[in-house]
């Protein structure tokens, strides 16, 4: 039997230091599991759609939420429904998760990239709509990524794809709690997609995702995909896959989210504690909320100069802060990507942001000493570097 001692924790580790504190969740989770008898979309994959539907927009129907067996699923099968093909086009921002890319790529489609915005590191509309503008072959689908949190320019991004006749996906993977207006992201695009890996805002103790589908006629497709393509009757009446969101993931996602509200404010308040303790340091950009709405604060990634990032990195982690890179390499600088549609992308704002980038520790429970810690490390630094 396992013992309930406390086990050491790391302050840094985010998904363990969750599981224990949620530990009594899961075990009610165990409980419903076992008194309903039903293992694969129960009661409790049920119970979370319409929970997290109701937390992402009280006007919103339970069905519009489906839950699904990842974040990279939730894109694959938004696209799928978005009727994306072999061969198709889809524009995605060359700097997100390579699971992005990943789930235009399962579908043998080909990515369009764009370059980022002048400021944040979200994509760029203009570059978008250049690119809508010129492109020989039509671009099905839009993938919209709220990077670590930030919020994209949503209302230019709808009207684009209204003008153009494409499909918006805002993928919410790293945007659970962010806002756009007074209204969560992913309620403007055709579709949102969302992720519970362990380490997301709402984060499951494994695998998980859910697509947010905003328009009506699209939720029995969405259905469908998940579960083989079936309908009532179990006769595949399109091309689906097997992606369905765990029923004990479930059952604790849907336990979880009361608590969500509380634990994204943490988030503002450490994020809050940086800003205090790094602010005014020479050369320093903070991550804040946008023009385009309420940072979430999933990752919290400050900008330096290039001369002296690596130096940081590696002075972070000999102090045993485990800064990271989000992300070392943009998608179209992957190897496979190169092997497969070249080099000749324009992504200037891009690649220089890359250099420039640097991921401080950040997630509801850490300690106000770590935040100090940092910026004891950080200021001399970027003091002697300027
Ligand atoms: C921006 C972004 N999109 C998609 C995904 C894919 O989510 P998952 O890991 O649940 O498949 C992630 C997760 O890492 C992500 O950060």
């Amino acid at each position: 039997m396992m013992s309930l001692l406390p086990p050491r924790l790391d302050p840094f580790n985010f998904p363990q230091q969750e599981a224990w504190r949620d530990r009594h969740l899961l075990r009610r989770a165990q409980r419903r599991l076992i008194r309903s008898g039903q293992t694969i979309l129960g009661p409790g994959v049920a119970a979370f759609e319409a929970a997290f539907a109701t937390w992402l927009d009280r006007d919103l129907s339970p069905e519009h939420v489906v839950g699904v067996a990842s974040g990279t699923d939730a894109l694959e099968l938004a696209l799928r429904a978005c009727g994306v093909e072999a061969g198709d086009r889809v524009a995605l921002p060359a700097h997100t998760a390579y699971a992005t890319l990943a789930a235009v790529l399962r579908l043998q489609a080909r990515p369009v990239f764009v370059d980022l915005a002048p400021t944040g590191a979200v994509l760029c509309p203009d570059h978008l709509q250049t690119l809508l503008s010129q492109a020989v072959e039509p671009i099905r689908a839009v993938i919209a990524v709220h990077l670590y949190g930030e919020v994209c320019d949503l209302t230019t991004l709808v009207a684009l794809c209204d003008r153009y006749g494409t499909s918006l996906i805002e993928d919410c993977a790293q945007a659970c709690g962010s806002r756009h207006g007074t209204k969560s992201v992913g309620l403007q695009g055709r579709f949102a997609c969302f992720s519970f890996y362990p380490t997301k805002n709402l984060a499951a103790l494994g695998d998980g995702g859910a697509v947010l589908v905003n328009r009506r006629d699209d939720v029995t497709t969405l259905r469908r995909l998940r579960f083989y393509g079936w309908n009532g009757e179990r006769e595949a009446v399109q091309m689906g896959v097997n992606s369905r969101l765990d029923e004990l993931q479930a059952w604790l996602l849907r336990d979880k989210l009361p608590q969500l509200n509380r634990r994204l404010a943490q988030r503002r308040q450490v994020a809050q504690w940086y800003r205090q303790a790094l602010e005014g340091l020479p050369a320093l950009q903070l991550p804040h909320d946008g023009e385009h709405g309420r940072h979430s604060y999933h990752l919290y990634v400050v900008r330096l100069p290039a001369a002296i990032r690596d130096k940081a990195l590696g002075a972070c982690r000999g102090a045993g802060l485990p800064v990271g890179l989000h992300y070392p390499l943009a998608c179209h600088q992957h190897t496979h990507v190169i092997q497969r549609f070249g080099r000749s992308w324009s992504l200037p704002r891009t690649e220089a942001l890359l250099p420039t980038i640097l991921s401080l520790p950040l997630h509801p429970y850490l300690p106000r000493r770590e935040v100090r810690r940092l910026a004891a490390v950080l200021g001399p630094l970027l003091a002697q570097g300027h």
